[in-house]
């Protein structure tokens, strides 16, 4: 879908996410074709850079981080000739005028906040203040959207004073990653899912969010936020909700958001023994946890598994499983909706019983397996084996399923075409805190201390057990 004429400025510009993220997806979309002639990418932050310096430092980034794609001399200064650079005081009054005066006049105006959120509301401030809230603008915020309830009403208080909320972009990158959109594609153009979709047919659902990379780097944002906060209020939860939700009657903003809010209020409160927090400890050459944060009395877990409820008609009975850690064995992250066995097997116990089990895999490859049971080929008589019904993209869809925009390529362009679907509202945010407050309230009122793990392994022995005691296990990582 082609993009208006635009004017992205990216509050940060010189940061970690701008130079990872954002500057190389508008890169990778410059080289798509989708920056139409007259767009503008102007970074903004407090240090005093020219023009000239900024787009160096730019295109050492883009080498860093664009891939393949940045080894092409002329797209990388194709790309620098869009850019611009403003100082621009956050909090005072230096660098708005120069930024007011280079955004042109009818263009799709978006404001990336890539900045801590201490600094959302005096950004928005100033952009009232300069005249540059209109219609056309909207503004992109990043997570951590608040650390707990409180924080996140305030912020979003904040905000509307200034913005309307179909101004407002809450970025998840987990929204815009393929296979997550997949998954409703899956779930609603299919009829063979959906009248199965329930706790009649499903006997759970497992999300799995690995990481082999520790903290080192982020450690003291990290350890005020632990992975309750970092991984399960926002990413998993936004899983949970595509998997669970009703069918929406549009694939449209709010139909969509209206739905996810309906799954994350209809969520059991947890109960601690559902609950297993880990961190990990110095093991195959890795430092601890402890280390890394520069506290040897940390009580933050880098790993949480849990089991909980979606208390409504069609999930009661059907329990969910979230599991999130860093430093485990492999970078792993899917989701299985594993169903019931049938009611009765006619093939005897020897065939065994099999059962349906669809499998998303959102890294590190990407692809959906269905897994059904068939007769094992041979003479041998009726013997039961379990196949993969594959759904790669790759494969299945030749050039067109590889090379798959990221999932900050997509969601910067939503922003500029006006589509929320893939953004959280105020009340959904607002929502997923109000569900984790209590449980994070829970540890710190009671002083639980993480279970120790092993960096590089499955997580603590207890995640295993706790599914273990309820006759299943995990899939993927230490399966
Ligand atoms: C971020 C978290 O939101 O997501 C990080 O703050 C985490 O701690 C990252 O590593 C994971 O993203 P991805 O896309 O690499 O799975």
């Amino acid at each position: 879908i082609p993009v208006e004429t635009f004017d992205l400025v990216v509050f940060g510009g010189t940061g970690d996410l701008a130079r990872r993220k954002i500057l190389p997806a508008l890169f990778k979309r410059y080289c798509s074709g989708q920056m139409p002639e007259g767009s503008q990418v102007i970074g903004a932050a407090r240090s005093e850079l020219t023009e000239e310096q900024y787009r160096a430092s730019v295109a050492e980034a883009l080498r860093e981080f664009a891939g393949d794609a940045a080894q092409d001399v002329a797209a990388v200064s194709g790309f620098c000739d869009h850019l611009h650079y403003v100082a621009v005081d956050a909090r005072g009054e230096s660098g708005w005028g120069d930024l007011a005066a280079l955004l042109n006049e009818g263009s799709v105006r978006a404001f990336y906040f890539s900045v801590g959120p201490g600094v959302y509301s005096d950004l928005a401030k100033g952009l009232k203040r300069h005249g540059l809230t209109e219609a056309n603008t909207r503004i992109v915020v990043e997570k951590p959207f608040g650390h707990d309830l409180e924080t996140a009403q305030k912020l979003n208080q904040e905000l509307a004073q200034y913005f309307d909320e179909s101004q407002i972009y809450r970025i998840d990158h987990y929204l815009g990653k393929e296979t997550v959109q997949n998954l409703m594609a899956v779930r609603f153009g299919n009829m063979l899912f959906e009248p199965l979709w329930n706790a009649q047919y499903i006997d759970h659902i497992q999300i799995t969010v690995a990481e082999s990379v520790g903290v080192a780097g982020r450690g003291e944002y990290y350890e005020r936020s632990g992975a309750m906060r970092d991984m399960v209020q926002n990413h998993l939860m936004q899983l949970l909700c595509l998997i669970a939700m009703e069918p929406p009657s549009q694939f449209e903003p709010d139909a969509v958001r209206d739905e996810k809010l309906k799954v994350i209020r209809a969520l059991d409160t947890v109960a601690p023994h559902h609950i297993v927090r880990g961190q990990y400890t110095a093991a195959d050459g890795a430092d601890s946890y402890r280390e890394d944060v520069d506290n040897p009395r940390s009580k933050t877990e880098s790993f949480i598994a849990l089991k909980c409820q979606v208390n409504n008609w069609r999930w009661a009975g059907t329990p969910f499983y979230l599991r999130t850690g860093k430093r485990l064995s492999e970078r792993d992250s899917e989701i299985t909706v594993m169903f019931k066995d049938t009611p009765h097997s006619i093939f005897g116990d020897e065939a065994g019983r099999h059962r349906n089990e669809l499998n998303i895999q959102l890294q590190p490859n990407e692809g959906i397996t269905l897994k059904v049971t068939i007769k094992e080929p041979g003479p041998g008589g009726m013997r039961l084996v379990d196949v993969p019904l594959d759904m790669s993209f790759a494969e299945a869809l030749g050039p067109k399923g590889q090379g798959a925009a990221d999932a900050y390529e997509r969601l910067i362009m939503d922003v500029i075409r006006g589509n929320q679907t893939l953004f959280m509202r105020d009340d959904e945010v607002e929502a997923a805190w109000a569900w984790t407050d209590p449980i994070i309230r829970g540890w710190e009122a009671r002083g639980d201390v993480p279970k120790p793990y092993d960096a590089f392994s499955f997580g603590p022995d207890d995640a295993a057990l706790m599914m273990r005691r309820d006759g299943r296990n995990w899939r993927g990582l230490g399966k």
